[in-house]
């Protein structure tokens, strides 16, 4: 992994660089570039947005790591208010929502989790649309995959996530080939005897991963901004005879727009992930880890500011 990228995960842990940046003046104003804001209005508002731009949404509300019950149930109950709100409104065609285990409860107990995610998913039924099952660290993935196999006894259509950069990812593509599967390349720091550390090793496992998933007859989920990889899989869509409606593209709120447009103008389904809520540091963290860049954007606004 790159070692850049190493230490904004590193740092994102130490107490004191949270603090700072938390409650940075200027720290609000550069989330909202990558964070739809913290209610569920804002949610709303941006994915009737996004809607009329001609993509479709899929809705996280931050929150992870939850050690207690009480943040687990208000977790729940936003992702509850949210999806009546969606329906309500009538974009519950265009928008799903994500759901993190670790922010309902799987930290604490993996019954509780799968409660309280079986309750999203009841209500994701009721208003017409899907929930999709974020992957996170490495320590999760048996956990995660348990509970979304319960999940589907009942709800099918729930998304898998699966991160190319994990050395067991390929089997659990053949594994989950058949069904809705979201692919991603991962976003958290591991270590190398469970994850490819070189990134070009996890863009060839990315591809290989790809071909499964695009062979077997579910619908696939391909999660990324990197342009190559974009080409390869349009490609490899087309030697399976996929058509667009068979797979779609993923990309986070706020990165490559142009391109998120562009390729909704040239038909494929894009969908965009849409973060909200008061918990945005960590997931701030992750996008800057990725891009030296943003940390460039990140620094300047704070210089700028002070
Ligand atoms: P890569 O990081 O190589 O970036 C390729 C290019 O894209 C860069 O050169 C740059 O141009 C652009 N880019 C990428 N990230 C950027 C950023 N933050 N800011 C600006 N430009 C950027 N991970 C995970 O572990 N579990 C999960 O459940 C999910 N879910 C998920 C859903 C969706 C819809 C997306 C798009 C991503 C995820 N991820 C995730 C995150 C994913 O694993 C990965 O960390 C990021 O998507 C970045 O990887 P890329 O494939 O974009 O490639």
């Amino acid at each position: 992994m790159n070692p850049l990228r190493t230490l904004i995960l590193a740092a994102a842990g130490n107490d004191t660089v949270r603090r700072v940046v938390a409650t940075a003046p200027v720290s609000r104003d550069v989330v909202r570039r990558f964070v739809a804001g913290e209610t569920t209005t804002d949610a709303i508002d941006t994915t009737g947005d996004l809607v009329g731009r001609g993509l479709r949404v899929t809705l996280d509300y931050l929150g992870e790591d939850t050690t207690d019950r009480t943040t687990a149930e208000r977790t729940v109950r936003a992702y509850l208010e949210l999806l009546d709100q969606l329906h309500d409104v009538g974009l519950a065609a265009d928008a799903e929502v994500s759901v993190k285990l670790t922010a309902v409860g799987l930290a604490l107990d993996e019954t509780l989790a799968l409660d309280n995610a079986s309750r999203v998913c009841a209500a994701a039924e009721q208003s017409d649309t899907t929930v999709t099952i974020d992957m996170e660290d490495h320590t999760t993935t048996d956990a995660t995959l348990r509970v979304l196999t319960e999940l589907r006894r009942h709800w099918p259509s729930v998304g898998a996530v699966l991160q190319a950069y994990l050395r067991r990812t390929l089997d659990d593509c053949r594994e989950l080939a058949d069904t809705r599967v979201r692919l991603c390349k991962g976003a958290y720091a591991e270590p190398a005897s469970v994850a490819y550390v070189d990134q070009h090793e996890v863009d060839l496992n990315y591809v290989r991963c790809a071909n499964v998933l695009l062979a077997g007859s579910g619908y696939p989920m391909f999660a990324t901004h990197d342009p190559r990889l974009i080409e390869i899989i349009g490609e490899r869509a087309r030697w399976y005879d996929k058509s667009v409606e068979d797979f779609e593209f993923q990309m986070l709120y706020g990165v490559r727009t142009g391109e998120q447009l562009h390729l909704a103008a040239e038909g494929h389904v894009v969908r965009v992930y849409v973060p909200f809520g008061e918990q945005w540091y960590g997931y701030l963290m992750r996008r800057l880890a990725e891009r030296p860049a943003n940390v460039a954007f990140f620094l300047r606004s704070l210089v700028s500011r002070s």
